[in-house]
């Protein structure tokens, strides 16, 4: 979809998970260009390790912010690293794109993939306020016990 010109939504915020991978590094600059999403005011990087917009060749936009340090293996440390994030209580859209594991096989594959889901809905959770209202994730099986659990506590 071809991107447009109007001006950004207020109070529109993207929160993007994974965003050094292949998945994470397109939406950003899809979100930004509001290509087949709403126009946000701010769209916020997730990685791991860090990521700076001139090496990730991202567009020069003072709405994008990035933040690394958020390992998903390690619950209390992304949950609090989530904390420190300005603003993060307003974001509205969640984009999960994070993937670990890389060669492992399947088994150990879907452990990891699903304490990093886990972890990552769970700060959502905490951090975000009400206005959240829209959560994807770009994946398949493995992480489907992770999922249909945390749909089963919701009820
Ligand atoms: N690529 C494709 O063509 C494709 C197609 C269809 C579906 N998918 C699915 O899309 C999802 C993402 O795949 P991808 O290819 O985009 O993955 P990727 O390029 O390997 O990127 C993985 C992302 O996850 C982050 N990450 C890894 N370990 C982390 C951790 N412990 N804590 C926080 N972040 C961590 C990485 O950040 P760091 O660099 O900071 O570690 C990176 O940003 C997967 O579920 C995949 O199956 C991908």
């Amino acid at each position: 979809m071809a991107s447009t010109t109007s001006a950004p939504t207020p109070g529109l915020t993207a929160l993007v998970f994974g965003a050094s991978g292949v998945t994470g590094h397109a939406l950003l600059k899809a979100l930004l260009a509001h290509q087949g999403s709403p126009s946000f005011a701010r769209v916020i990087g997730l990685t791991n390790r860090p990521l700076s917009s001139a090496i990730a060749q991202l567009p020069k936009d003072q709405r994008l912010e990035l933040y690394s340090g958020c390992d998903l293996l390690d619950r209390e440390k992304s949950l609090l690293q989530l904390q420190h994030i300005p603003g993060i209580g307003d974001v509205t859209h969640v984009y999960y794109a994070a993937y670990g594991g890389h060669g492992s096989d399947f088994k150990e594959l879907r452990r990891v993939n699903e304490e990093m889901l886990t972890n990552a809905i769970g700060g959502v959770e905490v951090v975000c306020g009400e206005g959240l209202r829209f959560v994807t994730l770009n994946t398949g099986g493995k992480v489907c016990s992770a999922l249909s659990r945390r749909l089963r506590m919701r009820g």
